[in-house]
């Protein structure tokens, strides 16, 4: 199961069926695409068959066990896409054709369930495509390992550093276009979600004499190449370079600076691309450049001889570009560069070179600016690729290694990277015929050994101490004296002398003494014989740089040469270790770090040496094929010949003998695909048996046999040995990993539902604490503020009270807020309880003692307001009664006891209508203008009769008038006054001044409007002094010197009747009793 994969796994699988189907169409199937189910096994011709017949149909991957043999197939076959890696992942290995990502998916997967480390050891000669492979598995993990945004960066680095570090370390050879130059170990790094968090890169020397060598038909570096035909004029105008390659000594050795099949200007694009990628600063990559130019300028240093056949140098213009690139004073390089120093008696002496001496110091000091150059640039990536994060990772290593290789002339080179190639057949020698057999012997399992080839002697005639080549080498390098590449070599012949893998020239029998030059040593390597001419072979090994030139350069302004010439080497003015030591040792070092992971294999084969594509039955070749039979009478033979251009049966199969692909088939056939320690397998199955699950009591022996017992294990499919089960076929293991794998997801469901129980009663619980919690606290800060307002409230009634006690007293701190309060309170209840009208007198609230003057001042106040609205209210008509009233109230207002009765009666204007007065009164009165007219009952003077009358007020008199009769006419000016009671009759009597008896004297009236006559009569009279309110009795004259009385009383009811003494007697009932 992939980790973190976003896709669903019906998803996928559905999608990897489909696929499946449209994939393993017959043409997958061609031949076996597994070599451990060929049935003629020990053949070496049926698996030659077998690969050639899938590698026509452009199947070039075909597995042995787990071992992936790859076919060169030398052209583009569109299997590396998107899709494609999307078919591979997550798939068991041999469900799917062989191909190098379901390799790369298992490593990882394996990886990932095992957590531990793997590497992946890639394999073969020069140009068997061991990069390719490498570059694929890498673009494989970039595409299908979980990712986020942020490691996306790593993954780029990560694909990025493989076109950077081929530009500077890899060159076309006679035997590659793309020749790697260097040994490169990368270990990918994994966090525990399988996502691919960052990388480290080892490189292995890197073939150094190139930069100023190259064979015939080689080249220099790529980068040399690409910065030239890539780099822009501004660039190359600033390096001081020419965009001509032939213009460089240092390109052109090899005579083909310029190759169709290599684009060397859309190469530069990519490098330029990835440096700024993989963070090269703008001033890193300028330096970098600055060096490769001046490497190029270093080669075009001409040097001539003086007089005295010293070394001189002419022409400064590369002077003087070195020492503007890289910021070194020209004399100091021009000294450097022609002269050494030479301690003699404790004395420095300077020693001038010879032209020969100044070239190979040159050329060693462009070796060594290069060289270092390019481990700066590996630890620069590696701090680009670098992972901060301290927590525990597992790696995937990749390991593509320069390949065997051999040339018309070999030298150093060859011999360092063809010992390379023998410790890796011997490693894998080690981790799989060898190891493998001596554990079947271990573990008590019966077994035929199967022999092999173990390339250990030729490791140890090259490496062994103080008796192998390179101690020989090294011996003759430190040895003072006269030391030459040929007494070197007749060290070699003294001491190899006999050695099955080693002839020279001298040691070599008849026949093979033809084949060899005198200064040249044979070996016979694993994978071939190759003869190696010794000369260099002092040189390379010494890989000397004079110390004067060291000193100048360490002058540099160019931050990068700073940091490959420390002031202070590592190995100070001790002798530093040879190469060839040093990669020994190197080796070593990467051997152990093999040793400790899990290995994984993919050998490489050419198909054929002229690096041409499969598929021979193209329309031009069968025309090829048939013009040959027609016309030149072509034999099978010539056919063959033909297509062994393409699939080189003889080329082919010396690989397969040499790479031990045979043995290793037999071992697999034989042996047993998988194993593993009793204690482990139980642990990691024992989920799939209900006795082993979840704890087995017994042995893991006893537990692994309960189990394979309850998997239905076939006898024939594992054997258990002393510690281990051994399992023979790897679909048995498959079918295991299956139903583990679905086991594992029940068991993932339940724990995950355990798991989730438990987590929600955590969070339950969690919450639940949080609720009580959050209650107590509320609760706890409710108890605090009403606590606080308790104690407000306290606070408050107490300074109430006290505010209350001390009310009366003049304002202080004590009675201040109460007082207010009581202010603020009767202001408010004020407000609410106004009287409505002017007449309501009653509604006043009783203030506080504090407020008693603003009671009577406010009171006043709204009394104001209220008569004011009152008065805007009130019509002119209305005004002039009130008017009229307040007359009738001055008059009467608290002298005549039935007043208050009559001022809620309104006042009529007259109350007789001209239509009940008689027309003759009318005639008579009108032009005097009737102001006033009531019905009256008039008391006869004498006997007091009762007579209905009208009273009618004109503008000059009053009249008294029976029915059209006036009666008796008063003139205002003879009207002396008018006298009603105190009491609440309605009498009043009219006093009127009489000169002679005839005239009728004072009138008695009783009259029901007795309160609206009377103040009539005063407006018309306007004379407000008439009426007169009396007690008791009142006089009246009858005429002139006859008096009568009308006396007054009160009573209980109303009634007139003439008294004994002949008073007329008014008796009336009070107010109170009507
Ligand atoms: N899988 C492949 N598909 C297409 N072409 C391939 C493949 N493998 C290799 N080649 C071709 O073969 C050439 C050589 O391959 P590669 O550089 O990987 O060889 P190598 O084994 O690394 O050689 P060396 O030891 O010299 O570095 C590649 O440049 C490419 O053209
Ligand atoms: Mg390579």
């Amino acid at each position: 199961m992939y980790p973190m994969h976003t896709k669903s796994l019906e998803e996928r699988c559905q999608r990897i069926l489909q696929d499946m189907e449209g994939s393993l169409t017959a043409r997958d199937r061609v031949g076996i695409q597994d070599f451990v189910l060929l049935d003629t096994y020990t053949s070496e011709t049926a698996f030659i068959d077998n690969l050639r017949k899938r590698f026509n149909e452009n199947l070039i991957y075909t597995y042995i066990g787990t071992l992936l043999v790859s076919v060169n197939p030398y052209k583009e076959l569109g299997i590396y896409t998107k899709k494609q890696m999307d078919i591979y992942m997550g798939v068991n290995f041999f469900e799917l054709p062989p191909h190098i990502f379901a390799l790369a998916d298992n490593v990882y997967r394996t990886m990932i369930s095992e957590t531990n480390n793997h590497f992946i050891l890639i394999s073969g000669e020069s140009g068997a495509g061991k990069t390719e492979a490498s570059k694929k598995v890498l673009q494989f993990y970039a595409g299908s390992c979980p990712s986020t945004s942020l490691l996306e960066g790593v993954r780029d680095r990560l694909l990025l550093s493989n076109p950077v570090l081929e530009a500077f370390g890899n060159a076309k050879t006679l035997k590659n276009y793309n020749s790697s130059r260097f040994g490169k170990y990368m270990d990918i790094q994994f966090d525990h979600q399988g996502a691919a968090v960052g990388g480290h890169i080892l490189s292995y020397l890197l073939e150094k004499s190139r930069v100023v060598h190259q064979n015939h038909g080689e080249r220099n570096f790529h980068i040399f190449y690409q910065l030239i035909e890539g780099g822009e004029d501004e660039l190359l105008r600033w390096l001081g370079l020419e965009r001509n390659c032939q213009n460089y000594r240092y390109l052109i050795q090899g005579e083909c600076a310029k190759v169709s099949s290599i684009n060397d200007k859309s190469d530069w694009k990519t490098v330029q691309k990835a440096l700024t990628i993989i963070e090269f600063s703008e001033k890193d990559i300028e330096h970098l450049f600055a060096i490769i130019a001046s490497v190029l300028h270093l080669g075009n240093v001409p040097f001539e001889a003086n007089a005295m056949s010293y070394a001189r140098i002419n022409s400064s213009a590369e002077i003087h570009w070195l020492s503007k690139l890289l910021g070194i004073p020209s004399n100091m390089l021009l000294e450097g560069l022609t002269h050494r120093k030479i301690e003699a008696y404790a004395e420095e002496v300077l020693s001038p070179f010879t032209v020969e001496h100044a070239k190979y110091a040159r050329n060693a000091l462009a070796k060594a600016i290069y060289g270092r150059t390019f481990s700066w640039l590996v630890n620069k990536i590696n701090e680009s690729l670098v992972n901060k994060d301290s927590t525990r990772k597992t790696v995937i290593g990749l390991l593509d290694i320069y390949g065997f290789e051999v040339f018309d002339v070999n030298s150093f080179e060859q011999f360092c990277i063809n010992y390379c190639n023998e410790k890796l057949q011997q490693l894998f020698i080690e981790l799989t015929l060898k190891s493998e057999q001596e554990e079947y012997e271990m573990e008590g399992i019966e077994w035929e050994a199967v022999p092999y080839f173990n390339n250990k002697i030729i490791c140890d005639l090259v490496e062994e101490k103080h008796r192998g080549i390179i101690s020989v080498l090294d011996e003759e390098c430190l040895r003072p004296g006269e030391a030459t590449d040929f007494t070197f070599l007749e060290k070699l012949e003294g001491k190899m002398s006999g050695h099955p893998h080693f002839v020279t020239h001298k040691l070599a029998d008849q026949k093979t003494r033809k084949t060899l030059e005198r200064g040249d040593f044979r070996l016979l390597h694993y994978a071939g014989e190759v003869t190696y001419s010794v000369v260099g072979f002092l040189d390379k090994n010494n890989d000397l740089l004079y110390r004067n030139i060291k000193e100048v350069v360490r002058q540099s302004k160019n931050t990068i040469i700073q940091h490959c010439f420390p002031a202070i080497e590592p190995d100070g003015k001790k002798r530093p270790e040879t190469v060839a030591t040093q990669f020994k040792s190197s080796l070593a070092g990467l051997t152990e770090i093999l040793m400790s992971k899990e290995p994984w294999y993919v050998r490489c084969l050419k198909p054929n040496h002229c690096k041409q594509p499969g598929k021979p039955f193209t329309s031009h070749l069968w025309l090829a094929v048939l013009s040959a039979e027609c016309f030149t009478r072509a034999s099978d033979l010539s056919l063959t010949h033909l297509f062994s251009g393409l699939f080189d049966d003889v080329m082919v199969r010396h690989q397969v003998k040499y790479l031990g692909l045979m043995e290793h088939l037999r071992v697999r056939r034989a042996g047993f695909a998988y194993r593993r320690r009793y204690k482990v397998f139980l642990k990691r199955y024992k989920a799939l048996c209900p006795d082993t699950w979840p704890h087995w009591k017994g042995t893991p022996a006893e537990g692994v046999q309960r189990l394979i017992k309850h998997l239905g294990y076939k006898p024939d499919e594992y054997k258990m040995g002393r510690t281990k089960i051994f399992i023979r076929h790897p679909r048995t293991l498959f079918a295991t990993e299956d139903a583990f794998e679905v086991c594992k997801h029940e068991l993932a469901t339940r724990i995950q539902a355990k798991y989730k129980g438990y987590r929600g009663r955590e969070e339950y619980q969690r919450q639940r604490e949080a609720a009580t919690k959050i209650e107590t606290c509320w609760r706890g800060l409710q108890a605090r503020k009403e606590r606080e307002r308790r104690a407000w409230a306290v606070k408050v009634i107490k300074k109430f009270i006290k505010g209350f006690m001390n009310r009366n007293q003049p304002v202080s701190m004590d009675n201040s807020e109460y007082l207010a309060f009581v202010r603020q309170s009767y202001l408010t209840r004020l407000k609410e309880n106004l009287p409505k009208s002017v007449f309501d007198k009653s509604t006043w609230l009783t203030p506080p003692p504090i407020m008693q003057e603003a009671s009577v001042h406010l009171h006043k106040l709204h009394t104001r307001l209220l008569v004011w609205k009152y008065v805007r209210g009130i019509t002119a008509q209305r005004k002039t009664q009130l008017q009229i009233k307040a007359l009738t109230s001055d008059l009467f207002k608290g002298k005549k006891e039935n007043y208050p009765l009559s001022v809620c009666q309104p006042f009529a204007d007259t109350r007789i209508s001209e239509q009940d007065i008689s027309i003759k009164v009318l005639q008579m009165i009108c032009p005097e203008g009737i102001k006033y007219s009531v019905p009256v009952i008039k008391y006869d003077r004498n006997g007091f009769q009762p007579r209905f009358r009208q009273l009618i007020f004109t503008q000059a008199a009053a009249y008294l008038v029976e029915d059209a009769k006036v009666k008796q006419r008063v003139n205002y000016s003879s009207l002396k006054g008018v006298s009603v009671s105190n009491l609440s009759d309605n009498f009043l009597i009219l006093h009127v001044a009489c000169e002679d008896t005839k005239q009728k004297g004072d009138l008695v009236l009783q009259c029901n409007y007795l309160f609206e006559a009377l103040t009539k009569m005063c407006v018309v009279t306007k004379n407000n002094n008439l009426v007169k309110v009396v007690q008791g009795s009142v006089r009246f004259d009858i005429q002139p010197g006859k008096e009568g009385f009308v006396d007054f009383k009160s009573s209980s009811e109303f009634m007139v009747y003439r008294a004994k003494n002949g008073h007329l007697m008014v008796e009336s009932a009070g107010t109170k009793s009507r």
